[in-house]
């Protein structure tokens, strides 16, 4: 199969068409690129999981255009579930909500419940309103791969795989979208991302912070090992330790993943190949998944700046976590 890389103007047309036949299609949204299919068709959603390896134990996100659509693949939906659509949507948010029958078990992988994300990217909005009905999507990489935060990063992965990637440039975000529970009694953020704990309890009064692991088992896939490089990353809260380890680990080709400011300390101390990824943290998450592809294609090994436990730097960290397995110097 021959994948194509389309811009919108150009490939709507032949998107929807495809949509219609039961195909997937990648297409950009603000946090990552997905991979989607018609959500009410069971066979479409199947090839999702097809093209990427995807245990069928792991739900995916419905991706609607339109606050009216949401009443169209959740019910009981509550006046606090209200309230954050209101405050967030569109934007990088995924509220789990109560699902309506028309979903199938294949999208919500047979929980009673659906997530549903109103992407605030222009490509993704005019792609799903052209296709006339729910889309659900993963993000557009190949089981345990790193999410693609460009249609470059899409077609590395999926050539072959999929017909088509809509071309949206590179994502304004960079990590997935943040993931709230609001069917339960203290809505419970699942997975953390650009919508911070704070920002949600500005418009709920409380939620419950991921951080119990009661509460990463409620969102299913954070079993799997995933945003993972294919070369080994280390995370390091100095300049000085990230210059030695740097030293020591010579013969593997390895590189300094840091801010600005962590790149002028080690400049100071050493002479290493670095990827800076920005003053502020919101450029860090722009940019962590790029420079994450960027150096396991160039070198052997990366060693990631610690940016600590406030705000979206956590968030951003939750990622760095699970793609160094952990792992600290
Ligand atoms: O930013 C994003 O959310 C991107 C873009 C493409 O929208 N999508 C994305 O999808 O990250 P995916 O499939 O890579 O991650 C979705 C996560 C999975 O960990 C899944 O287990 C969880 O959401 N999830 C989906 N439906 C759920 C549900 N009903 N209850 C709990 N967790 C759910
Ligand atoms: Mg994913």
């Amino acid at each position: 199969m021959l994948t194509e890389i389309l811009t919108l103007e150009d490939g709507l047309e032949k998107a929807v068409e495809l949509i219609r036949k039961g195909e997937v299609v990648a297409f950009p949204t603000e946090t990552v690129y997905g991979l989607g299919a018609n959500a009410l068709d069971k066979k479409a959603v199947k090839k999702i999981f097809e093209a990427k390896g995807r245990p069928a134990d792991n739900p995916l996100i419905v991706h609607v255009a339109d606050k009216s659509d949401i009443d169209r693949v959740a019910v009981e939906i509550s006046n606090q579930a209200k309230a954050v659509i209101d405050a967030f949507m569109p934007g990088p948010i995924t509220v789990i909500l109560k699902k309506a029958d028309c979903v199938p078990d294949e999208v919500s992988a047979g929980l009673p419940t659906v997530g549903i994300r109103f992407p605030a990217h222009v490509v993704a909005t005019e792609f799903i309103k052209a296709c006339r009905v729910p889309i659900c999507a993963p993000s557009a990489n190949t089981s345990t791969k790193i999410s693609p935060t460009s249609a470059e990063h899409v077609f590395e992965d999926m050539n072959g795989r999929i017909p088509l990637i809509l071309q949206g440039g590179e994502c304004n975000v960079g990590i997935e979208s943040t993931i709230i529970d609001m069917t339960c009694e203290v809505p419970t953020i699942l997975r953390p991302g650009a919508i911070t704990p704070a920002m949600l309890a500005d418009v709920l009064g409380g939620v419950k912070t991921f951080e119990g692991k009661i509460v990463v088992a409620k969102a299913p896939g954070m079993k799997y090992r995933h945003y993972a490089p294919d070369c080994e990353m280390v995370v390091s809260s100095s300049a000085q330790t990230a210059v030695k380890i740097y030293d020591e680990e010579k013969d593997r080709k390895p590189v300094i993943l840091a801010n600005s400011d962590f790149i002028a300390e080690v400049a100071k101390i050493g002479n290493c190949d670095c990827i800076d990824l920005g003053k502020s943290d919101e450029d860090v998450m722009r940019n962590i998944y790029s420079s994450m592809h960027e150096a396991q294609k160039k070198f052997g090994f990366i060693i990631c700046q610690d940016f600590g436990d406030k705000g979206i730097a956590a968030s951003v960290m939750n990622r760095i976590e699970k793609a160094s397995g952990g792992k600290r110097v």
